[in-house]
């Protein structure tokens, strides 16, 4: 008998910007320790204008209709974002705001894992926190646990910025099988 297997497809985010950014080099991890049956495309939002509702609707700018399809193929996300000044940082909010609007959300109702680092003691607890009403509002299925908090990341990664931390990996995979069976819990 053959066993039928469902594929889950993941977009990811980096909410930082920097060529060299850990967050984005722990997304780019997360892509290697995937469960089987999952695929992630990373989504780029560098360059999305700022939110403006006089240009959104009919006169969306490209950038973010491109933006938007890419989001639209998936069944769940991964955001992996730094904390800036406790909060979400605005390039990543920002994205967020323009795939939040009109009824074809390609992110409203969808299952969602965070994860963040920092070169800081606490992991991007309060970056977390503050993803809390905006997955509420968006009615986003967010994965509780486990949490992924790196913290002193400069010590899990390598000058190549590779993941080298065994127990950053486990935690990762861990979260990411969460991510596949929550979200095979709610598609269809
Ligand atoms: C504007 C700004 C605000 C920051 N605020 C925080 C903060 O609230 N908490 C924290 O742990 N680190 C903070 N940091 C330090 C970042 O965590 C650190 O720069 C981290 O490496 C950024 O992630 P990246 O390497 O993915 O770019 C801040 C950095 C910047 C540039």
């Amino acid at each position: 008998m053959k066993i039928m297997s469902t594929n889950i497809h993941l977009v990811g985010i980096s909410g930082s910007l920097r060529k060299v950014s850990y967050n984005t080099a722990l997304l780019k991890a997360a892509q290697e320790l995937l469960p089987e049956n999952v695929t992630i495309e990373i989504a780029e939002i560098g360059n999305l204008p700022l939110y403006n509702s006089d240009i959104d609707g009919e006169l969306r700018p490209q950038s973010v209709n491109d933006f938007r399809n890419i989001l639209a193929k998936a069944d769940a996300f991964l955001f992996v974002s730094p904390e800036y000044n406790y909060a979400i940082p605005g390039a990543l909010k920002n994205a967020i705001d323009w795939a939040s609007r009109g009824e074809d959300s390609p992110i409203i109702n969808k299952p969602v894992a965070l994860m963040g680092a920092t070169r800081g003691l606490w992991g991007t607890t309060r970056m977390q926190q503050a993803f809390r009403p905006v997955f509420q509002y968006l009615n986003m299925i967010p994965v509780n646990k486990p949490e992924v908090l790196v913290a002193q990341v400069q010590t899990k990664f390598d000058s190549n910025l590779q993941l080298i931390d065994e127990q950053t990996k486990s935690i990762v995979r861990q979260q990411l099988e969460a991510l596949k069976n929550l979200t095979l819990r709610f598609k269809d």
